[in-house]
């Protein structure tokens, strides 16, 4: 299978978790990138069997729309049941990289509205240690290179990632070099750096339920049996 019919099944596996949840009420967090928009048309034949979605980036948003599933406004709804969506890196405690997609801080609010965050990623994004996918930080663009240099203090290579503009109007910076060892308190330090919007660490609010796509088909790796590292396989 080639990584993108991973992303699909690994997409499948993540529809069977919800679908038996949905009511009519229910309202869906949804995140962003090509895994994310492979359950965004998966649940397309079922937009009439709930109330709709909370999209962490316009580009899911109008993905949405265009299926005919109703989008809010977070500030329009409560705390939600389920926050879908990929990673660029993830680890057995569940931990993530994400913000390829620059999506990362719409992602990290609408993930901490959820209840549960079902974390969708092929098996070649599962690490030991995070940080050989380059770290995304969002920061506004006034702060770029005093921030750039704490990066450096750290020993990582800040890199700007030139013409992105997040949906929040800031740029990004990609951290390379980093072999984080303990990402909760990474992901904390860097939240201190004035101007630092987010950082793409998922470490204080990680996955709850990490679905990965293999050529065994999928695995499921939750809090619950990370300490075991027992997944089951669909
Ligand atoms: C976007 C993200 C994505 O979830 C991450 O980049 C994975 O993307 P893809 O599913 O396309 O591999 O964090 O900001």
């Amino acid at each position: 299978m080639t990584q993108d019919e991973l992303k699909q099944k690994v997409a499948e596996a993540a529809l069977n978790e919800v679908l038996p949840s949905l009511r009519a009420d229910t309202i869906l967090g949804i995140g962003t990138g090509s895994t994310a928009n492979k359950f965004i048309d998966l649940l397309a034949p079922h937009a009439r069997d709930f109330k709709g979605a909370v999209a962490s980036s316009d580009a899911s948003a109008e993905r949405l729309k265009e299926h005919g599933i109703e989008v809010f406004d977070l500030n329009e709804v409560g705390e939600m049941e389920f926050y879908i969506d990929g990673a660029d890196e993830a680890n057995k405690q569940l931990e993530l990289i994400k913000g390829g997609g620059a999506a990362l801080t719409r992602e990290k609010i609408v993930a901490e509205c959820c209840k549960t965050f079902i974390c969708i990623v092929d098996d070649t994004k599962v690490v030991e240690h995070l940080g050989a996918f380059p770290l995304p930080v969002e920061v506004i663009p006034m702060a770029r290179s005093f921030v750039a240099r704490e990066i450096v203090k750290l020993g990582g290579e800040p890199v700007w990632r030139e013409g992105t503009v997040t949906d929040n109007g800031n740029h990004i910076i990609d951290v390379h070099g980093w072999k984080v060892e303990d990402a909760k308190a990474l992901e904390t330090q860097m939240n201190d750096w004035p101007g630092v919007v987010t950082n793409g660490l998922f470490a204080l609010r990680p996955a709850d339920l990490l679905l990965i796509g293999s050529q065994d088909g999928v695995k499921s790796l939750s809090v619950i049996n990370t300490a075991s590292d027992q997944g089951n396989y669909y």
